[in-house]
């Protein structure tokens, strides 16, 4: 067994009766040093000398109109040649329909840490080559369904961290062919539905990423079993419906997956059921898992272990995970120890 210690990163080839040695070991340490902080959020930048300006440059292809405090789209100082615009970090409420409608090889708008709440119908009707769309963190109350899917180039949606409370793809959105990674979802959304992706089962993914409220209050089965992805992101917390776990393994499985990350699986309380929530883990095809942020306490980690000695997943990976003693585990010798766990990369962050 090899272990390095750069910068609190170990690395572990292991025999797996010592990770839960090496765990509750690390979680003396590693706990302490970086469960209570998240990686430091990008803070927006300071307002700029030149505000309300937008800064062309790239022979006229791009603007950087980032954190200048607009609560409006200056379109007039766009000229016809942009392809890109950083819009990000504003306080913009509303996007209409003139916004971009003289952009016709805009590719690339980013629109997220702003405040918006509407955007018209039209706003993307002259923009055929937009592909990378980014609306992260606003305020929209509903999933804009008519201008997104007029977008027929549209490649990069990430429309997460809004306030709309379902999560329901309209059917127009099965005509985003071309559509590579999608996000979404938001702290109002309280569960998942069997049809809310139903749109998507002719879309080939690489990465799918679905955010819901850390009070998890439904998942109904068969939700995400029609998405094809590479990579999948949930970040949503079971403490309230631990066994929702199940069926979105069930979920999972017979995809092929390069990655599956949990995001605060356990946000706020440690599992003390008995049940084993991740006997489906089994039957997932995945290259890595990981696990970040969130409770684990050792039955927790065991029942995931144990299942992890039957799937080709061989890289597991658990960053800045609060672990602690089950200290009513009583090993009963008997079925609880994981003897066969052979992975090829532990990472423990
Ligand atoms: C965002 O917009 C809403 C109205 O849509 C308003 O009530 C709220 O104060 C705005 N928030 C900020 C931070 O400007
Ligand atoms: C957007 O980000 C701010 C600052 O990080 C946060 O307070 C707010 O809750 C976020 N909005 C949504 C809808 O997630
Ligand atoms: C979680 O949501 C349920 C409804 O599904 C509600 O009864 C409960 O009070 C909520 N719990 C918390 C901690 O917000
Ligand atoms: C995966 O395949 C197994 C065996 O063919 C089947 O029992 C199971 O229901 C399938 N799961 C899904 C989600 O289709």
């Amino acid at each position: 067994m090899s272990v390095y210690l750069p910068v609190f990163h170990i690395l572990v080839s292991v025999s797996v009766n010592m990770i839960l040695e090496l765990i509750s070991f690390s979680g003396l340490f590693l706990g302490a040093v970086s469960s209570p902080s998240s990686p430091a959020p990008s803070s927006p930048p300071t307002a700029s000398s030149v505000e309300g300006r937008c800064r062309i440059y790239n022979s006229g292809q791009s603007a950087d109109c980032r954190g200048r405090q607009l609560d409006f789209v200056p379109w007039r100082q766009f000229p016809v040649t942009l392809e890109s615009i950083d819009l990000s970090y504003n306080v913009l409420h509303a996007i209409s329909a003139a916004d971009f409608q003289n952009l016709p090889q805009l590719h690339t708008l980013l629109l997220q840490f702003n405040n918006i709440s509407h955007i018209d119908n039209d706003a993307f009707k002259n923009n055929p080559l937009l592909e990378h769309l980014n609306i992260f963190n606003n305020s929209l109350q509903e999933i804009p369904a008519s201008p997104l899917t007029s977008v027929l180039n549209l490649k990069y949606l990430d429309m997460s961290n809004n306030l709309y409370k379902h999560v329901t793809l309209a059917d127009s959105f099965s005509k985003l062919v071309r559509l590579k990674a999608l996000s979404m979802g938001g702290p109002l959304v309280m569960g998942l539905k069997k049809n809310d992706f139903h749109s998507l089962k002719n879309i080939e993914l690489q990465s799918f990423a679905i955010k819901c409220s850390s009070n998890l209050s439904y998942y109904e089965p068969g939700s995400l079993e029609v998405i094809q992805t590479k990579q999948m992101r949930f970040d949503m917390a079971i403490d309230q419906r631990p066994n929702a776990l199940h069926h979105i393994l069930h979920d999972l499985s017979n995809k092929t997956l390069s990655l599956i990350q949990f995001r605060n699986l356990f946000e706020f309380t440690y599992y003390m059921g008995e049940e084993d929530i991740f006997l489906n883990l089994k039957y997932v095809r995945a290259f890595q898992l990981i696990f970040h942020r969130g409770k684990f306490n050792e039955n927790l980690l065991r029942m995931a272990l144990l299942n992890l000695q039957v799937t080709p997943i061989k890289w597991l990976r658990l960053q800045y995970i609060d672990f602690a003693r089950s200290p009513t585990f009583v090993d009963n010798g008997a079925g609880s120890s994981i003897t066969n766990l052979a992975l090829d990369n532990l990472d423990l962050w």
